[in-house]
């Protein structure tokens, strides 16, 4: 570990059979001596409060805590994380666990931080058995206070489904057709909830018993169960596990989405990047190898993107188990003749050159809104069309701009919304009033917007905004939506811009008409030939732009980029393709990442000089090389 560079490890995650082997009877010995040894090596550790695989123990005298699905099956023991997250008697376990845990090790010197379970909700993210739905009851009462309340947001008139007492009310389980959206989607709110209060009643024992140290879980990116805007609140620092797909042309893009998004839920502070693979992944169908520089070049990427940390899922490959094919920092062979270790020792090496970065953060003008609860709800089934999915979308928002090297947060539709000067809404399907006026406001105070297709459609119970589409919005953006036309998986719809390029939209279109915006492109053939297909607006101090379906990248580009140029958003250095760059600055002093994400070398032109922290080499304005999957991380100025 000292010759790759390592200085903490995760510790225990998955050891709760080990710690305790039976009821009540702790075992700490074999981890002792574990921690003891790091310390010794001057190594510090984020130490798992084991939580996230019940015991056999455990789940054979409580076989009651085994999730439940929607169908009524219920999953066995054998593999992790099978657990109801609404079991008063899992967690229970657990805090005891976590209690035995903390207390052991409060005082020992290689603590440097508490790891919370493991990846919430991966394989579990609800349950639907009676003891959940009974916590679903007391949710539900919690949140509308009497049943006549609950059917109004419910809708429940709709099939007969007028509930006469909360011992009716069941969670969405599997019906002969769509279970009511509004359940459905409170159930999502709630299963959420439950997996945070899992969460709580382990950080609330840590926070008692070592109220210094820093306490984490780690995220899964863009992972749709848990609303990580609410977890995040709860975390010391944030942590993500990132395993993009080698085989996938746009896993660069991808993993910068997730890195920011890492860094908005966290308000911007730095967060670590707790998991990546050495190499190849175990899950995947084919599990492609990282080309040579792969793993360095995307570590560097969360980096430059406010990781102010650098971990792998896992240091010696296992040799039993179900992850005895994921790679890690130790393979299975000698470690002299593995490519993937020398790679893993020359990154630790290099990241102890860029100590001065740390702590330092990065301020975009721009923002990508991202509500989970509308997320949920535009994912619901029984919709004009089911290929409307919310990450598809981001990225077709977040694509063309990243390419461009603009950098984007992603921000709460309720947020403060103040420090940036464009905003871009992908298919905030569901909107809060609040949401909506804070969202006009923004324009109204100067501010650039650019909304989609398919927002503002629903309130928050997803009940339909009655007032012509999109009812909070039609003021703003300057017209009215009269129907939705989406298309079909093979179909395209032709676009014509008033400068005469041409383009095509998929997806989705729909029939506008225009109450004082402008037409920046019509829809060319269908039946909507001739109507608007993209439109600005001047709303107050600001601008609204509307874009009526999902235009193919070259023209989404063209479309962001006169909402930047309209917004005075300038990308952070003007570079070749595929060459990525981003700044971070911290009292002063600033740094600026290039990483170049192509096979072959390029000539990347820099306009201050600096030193490049890597190599330690002087950078003088003009050209640099960078070789394939290469980068720099450049502090500006002498
Ligand atoms: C997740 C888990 C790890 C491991 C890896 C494999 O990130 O947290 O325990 O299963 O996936 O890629």
């Amino acid at each position: 570990m000292r010759e790759a560079g390592v200085n903490l490890v995760s510790v225990g995650i998955f050891s709760w059979s080990r710690l305790e082997p039976t009821q009540g009877n702790f075992e700490f010995g074999w981890m002792d001596r574990v921690l003891d040894l790091l310390h010794e090596g001057g190594i510090q550790a984020d130490i798992a409060t084991g939580t996230a695989s019940p015991p056999p123990w455990l789940t054979h005298r409580h076989p009651e805590i085994l999730p439940v699905l929607a169908d009524g099956g219920r999953l066995w023991p054998g593999a992790r994380q099978h657990y109801c997250p609404s079991s008063p008697v899992y967690r229970a376990a657990t805090k005891r666990l976590v209690e035995a845990v903390a207390e052991h090790y409060a005082k020992h010197p290689a603590l440097a931080m508490w790891h919370v379970g493991n990846e919430y909700g991966c394989h579990v993210p609800a349950c639907w058995c009676d003891v959940s739905a009974e916590a679903f009851r007391a949710w539900l009462r919690s949140r509308y206070g009497s049943v006549d309340r609950l059917n109004d947001a419910w809708g429940t008139d709709f099939w007969s489904q007028r509930y006469s007492s909360w011992e009716e009310v069941l969670p969405p389980r599997r019906t002969p057709t769509w279970p009511n959206p509004s359940q459905q989607l409170d159930f999502m709110r709630f299963s959420s909830d439950a997996l945070l209060e899992c969460y709580e009643t382990e950080r609330e024992v840590l926070a008692r018993v070592t109220p210094e140290v820093p306490v984490t879980t780690n995220f899964m990116g863009f992972f749709k169960p848990l609303d990580y805007w609410k977890w995040a609140e709860r975390e010391d620092i944030v942590s993500n596990d990132s395993y993009p797909d080698p085989a996938d042309d746009r896993a660069g893009m991808r993993a910068a989405m997730a890195s920011d998004l890492m860094r908005s839920v966290g308000r911007g502070k730095p967060w670590i990047l707790m998991e990546q693979s050495p190499n190849r992944v175990n899950w995947r169908d084919v599990n492609v190898a990282k080309a040579p520089g792969l793993m360095r070049l995307w570590s560097y990427q969360a980096v430059a993107r406010g990781a102010d940390g650098v971990m792998f899922f896992q240091w010696r490959q296992s040799r039993a188990g179900a992850e005895k094919h994921h790679s890690a920092m130790v393979p299975h062979g000698p470690v002299e003749s593995s490519s993937t270790w020398r790679q893993v020792v020359s990154l630790g090496r290099e990241l102890a050159s860029l100590e001065a970065v740390r702590g330092a953060r990065s301020d975009a003008d721009a923002a990508v809104i991202l509500d989970w609860e509308s997320w949920w709800a535009l994912e619901l089934p029984s919709k004009p069309s089911n290929r409307v999915r919310q990450v598809d979308q981001l990225e077709a928002y977040y694509s063309p701009l990243h390419e461009r090297n603009v950098l984007l947060d992603f921000a709460q539709p309720d947020g403060d919304l103040s420090h940036y000067r464009l905003v871009l809404v992908p298919n905030l399907y569901l909107v809060s009033d609040a949401a909506a006026a804070n969202i006009v406001s923004f324009v109204e105070a100067g501010g650039t917007l650019v909304m989609s297709f398919f927002s503002g459609i629903a309130d928050t119970s997803e009940h339909i905004r009655l007032g012509g589409y999109p009812q909070p919005f039609r003021s703003l953006l300057g017209l009215d939506v009269i129907d939705f036309h989406p298309l079909g998986a093979l179909t395209e719809v032709g676009l014509e811009l008033v400068d005469g390029k041409l383009g095509r939209g998929r997806t989705w279109s729909e029939e506008v008409r225009l109450k004082g915006a402008e037409v920046l492109a019509t829809f060319s053939d269908s039946e909507l030939k001739g109507g608007p297909a993209v439109t600005r607006h001047r709303a107050g101090a600001g601008t609204a732009f509307y874009v009526a379906t999902q235009p193919d990248p070259k023209t989404m580009d063209h479309i962001l980029a006169m909402a930047c140029s309209t917004a005075g958003i300038k990308s952070t250095a003007e570079v070749p393709r595929g060459i990525e760059v981003v700044r971070r600055s911290v009292r002063g002093k600033s740094f600026l990442f290039v990483l170049n994400h192509r096979d072959t070398a390029v000539d990347v032109p820099i306009s201050d000089a600096g030193v490049n922290l890597i190599d330690g080499a002087q950078v003088h304005p003009g050209l640099i090389r960078l070789g394939p999957r290469d980068v720099a991380v450049i502090r500006e100025g002498w």
